[in-house]
């Protein structure tokens, strides 16, 4: 039997109400990129020819954290190592819920000892259930926390073993899907948390069944296109009702504010040099 679901009778949907978002205070840990450099070439956005400024790098690092502080965030910090040019991208460094730490691995060896370095700040500031995992995983890039699934990215860098080690040390569901295009090596990178049940994403960076799977799980998603993606946009932080999100991420921008949220602009361009956004540079720490 089929029920239809029920409907005012004069209700249409570009006349659906949209809904007032409200903001959760989120604790995030950011990472100052005084040693900030592209000196080596483990994605495409990369280019050791072109180089890039640590001092401009850590100006619009400056206006990311400020955002955040301006909208009642806590942002903690940790000590930038030198010779780990990418440690700004602090999302890389672990996976943190329900206060226990799921460790890095990470997959090229000019990253490797970033892990011991989140691993242990952790510990010092109070979170005592740390796994160091066995399997490669690059933390928060690869492995976004939504209310009921942890949503988890393959292909390029995280490995599906790492999908059920997770899911086993945090006892949260964790659903796998598969990257296929280069610039969008990390989940991140296409996708998405928008509050605790839905999601904004572009889906030509996913395989067809993992597409598929994410028009299941979320209907209402907000999709968008390549060229919001080409400029890094997808790699935005909402707290479920601002989205901190990459000034030329336009098109995406216009749709976050017609579904009601708070759009929250910032330039990242010398950190995209390296492939990173807003969300790279933030670890959330889930209590
Ligand atoms: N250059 C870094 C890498 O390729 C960028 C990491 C960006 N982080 C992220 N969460 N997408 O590993």
């Amino acid at each position: 039997m089929s029920v239809m679901p029920a409907m005012e009778p004069n209700t249409t949907v570009s006349e659906r109400a949209v809904p007032e978002r409200a903001a959760l205070r989120r604790h995030f840990l950011m990472c100052r990129p005084e040693h900030f450099a592209v000196t080596y070439a483990i994605n495409p956005w990369m280019d050791p020819a072109r180089g890039a400024d640590a001092g401009k790098a850590v100006a619009q690092w400056e206006a990311l954290r400020s955002a955040y502080v301006a909208l009642g965030h806590e942002v903690s910090l940790i000590d930038p190592v030198e010779g780990l040019p990418d440690m700004v991208f602090a999302a890389n460094g672990a996976l943190v819920v329900g206060g226990r730490v799921y460790g890095a691995r990470f997959t090229h060896p000019e990253r490797h000892a970033e892990a011991p370095a989140y691993a242990a700040w952790l510990r010092d500031n109070g979170f005592r259930d740390v796994l160091e995992p066995r399997h490669t995983n690059e933390g928060e890039g690869d492995f976004l926390t939504l209310d009921d699934v942890i949503l988890a990215g393959t292909g390029f860098r995280t490995e599906i073993a790492a999908h059920q080690e997770a899911q086993e040390f945090l006892g949260r569901p964790v659903v796998t899907l598969r990257l296929v295009d280069p610039r969008f090596y990390h989940l991140d990178t296409a996708l998405f948390p928008l509050g605790g049940d839905n999601v904004a994403y572009f889906p030509g960076a996913f395989s067809p069944g993992s597409r598929a799977v994410l028009e299941r799980l979320f209907p209402d998603a907000v999709i968008a296109g390549e060229r919001d993606a080409a400029v890094l946009g997808l790699n935005a932080v909402c707290d479920g009702r601002n989205v901190v999100v990459n000034a030329e991420a336009a098109e995406l921008i216009g749709t976050l504010r017609d579904r009601g949220f708070e759009p929250i602009p910032v330039d990242l361009s010398e950190l995209r040099k390296a492939g990173g956004g807003p969300k790279c540079c933030t670890l959330e720490l889930r209590a």
